[in-house]
């Protein structure tokens, strides 16, 4: 189990009083807060080692390469996949993206089916919907029930695709999909699959072998690393055969006037100086939760939802959206109260000192599909406790009077 007590003293921001009171942040499926231990990576890395990489001979340039090929090999060794499967991108919608502008618009041809889901992200819809109006393939969309599971029946929607990009666990409902026998299916029919895996990495442990997917894209700001970086796996074999994604320094090894030799993988696809602070911090973000271990973090976070469920459910017309086994599900849970609208409440808690999230979270397809107005989500992470969900029951009671 973890010592939450002892994991907050690393969270500098947790000692800050919002409006007078304490902060209270539930607000980790947007980004999570930082412990001083990536804060010293990053000031640590400016002040002793800054230069750029793969560029120089000079010691600070080896010291630098060294650094973030290190960071590599620590986010390959956390999903299972190797240093060379790993790209390092801006966030998960460049790594996303990265997928339908290199694979998509080379293999995506008029009349194939590209498939996804309605509890998707935005930036896991808005690219295939663009990519298959660009191809003349058809956008075929994997419905969820009200209860947030895909039900089998659309399942046969990944065997007709060439192309399945589908989220690990969704960022409104908490879903954990079973994208393992997604990635069967899909192979059974000679189709490729890409996952969002945002919600997932920072909360579970995630092994890419073992999922069998082709692709896997994840944010470093949501799991204790900075903004500005985001990581992309693909399978060897995949990216080899793929063009690169944006044209620059160090993805050739040959520049000529008449053409280029593109360099291999993962480099190819790292055009231009990148984020090296940024990846150093997620190594320390790595270090961090490989420390903890994510079969507690996981752990953790069942005990924190499971608790908020039954908290929750005694709050008179709040509905929670989502599996109502809180093993099928991630520490995620979006409500709406009858009578009291998501930002009213969010800015009402915010009064007390509470960050929650309040809107359609990016997945405005969801919410209309449920027939939901914009709704409030909490989001659990490895320093949230029971007495600040004891705290949220008894302010969201307060809040309602006030709006009655
Ligand atoms: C499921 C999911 N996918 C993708 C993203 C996009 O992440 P980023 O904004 O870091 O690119 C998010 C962010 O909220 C998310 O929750």
């Amino acid at each position: 189990m973890l010592n939450t007590e002892q994991i907050r003293k690393d969270f500098p921001i947790l000692q800050r009083k919002v409006n007078g009171h304490s902060l209270t942040y539930l607000d980790n499926g947007a980004t999570s807060q930082k412990p001083i231990q990536v804060i010293n990576a990053i000031s640590g890395y400016y002040s002793s080692h800054n230069a750029n990489v793969h560029r120089g001979v000079h010691t600070l340039s080896a010291e630098s390469t060294e650094m973030y090929e290190s960071a590599r090999k620590k986010v390959a060794k956390f999903i299972n996949a190797e240093p060379e499967e790993i790209i390092f991108t801006k966030n998960a919608s460049e790594a996303l993206n990265l997928i339908a502008y290199t694979y998509g618009d080379a293999s995506i041809s008029p009349g194939d089916t590209i498939t996804t889901s309605i509890m998707e992200h935005h930036s896991d819809f808005i690219p295939w919907q663009v990519l298959a109006k660009k191809k003349g393939a058809t956008l075929s969309i994997m419905n969820a029930t009200r209860e947030g599971a895909i039900p089998e029946s659309e399942y046969s929607k990944i065997g007709g695709a060439k192309l399945t990009s589908i989220v690990h666990a969704s960022n409104v409902l908490g879903t954990i999909n079973p994208v393992k026998e997604f990635a069967k299916l899909a192979h059974e029919n000679e189709g490729v699959i890409l996952v969002d895996g945002s919600q997932s990495v920072p909360h579970l442990p995630v092994d890419v072998k073992d999922l069998d997917c082709d692709f896997f894209a994840f944010t470093g700001h949501k799991m204790l690393g900075p903004t500005g970086i985001g990581v992309l796996y693909g399978k060897k074999e995949l990216l080899e055969k793929m063009p690169p994604f944006l044209y620059g320094g160090e993805m050739v090894v040959d520049a000529k006037v008449d053409g280029c030799k593109w360099n291999n993988a993962p480099h190819k696809f790292e055009a231009g100086t990148p984020n090296m602070a940024g990846t150093i911090g997620l190594g320390a973000a790595v270090d961090y939760l490989a420390n903890l271990g994510m079969e507690n973090v996981r752990a953790h976070e069942l005990e924190l939802l499971c608790h908020a469920i039954d908290s929750l459910r005694q709050v008179e017309g709040l509905e929670i959206y989502g599996p109502s086994n809180p093993q099928d599900r991630t520490g995620v849970l979006s409500f709406n109260i009858e009578g009291l609208s998501s930002i009213d409440l969010s800015s009402l808690l915010d009064e007390y000192g509470f960050a929650i999230r309040s809107g359609f979270h990016c997945a405005q397809p969801l919410h209309d599909a449920l027939g939901i107005s914009p709704s409030a989500r909490i989001s659990f992470y490895i320093y949230n406790t029971k007495e600040e969900i004891a705290l949220l029951k008894s302010r969201i009671e307060e809040a309602k009077k006030v709006m009655s």
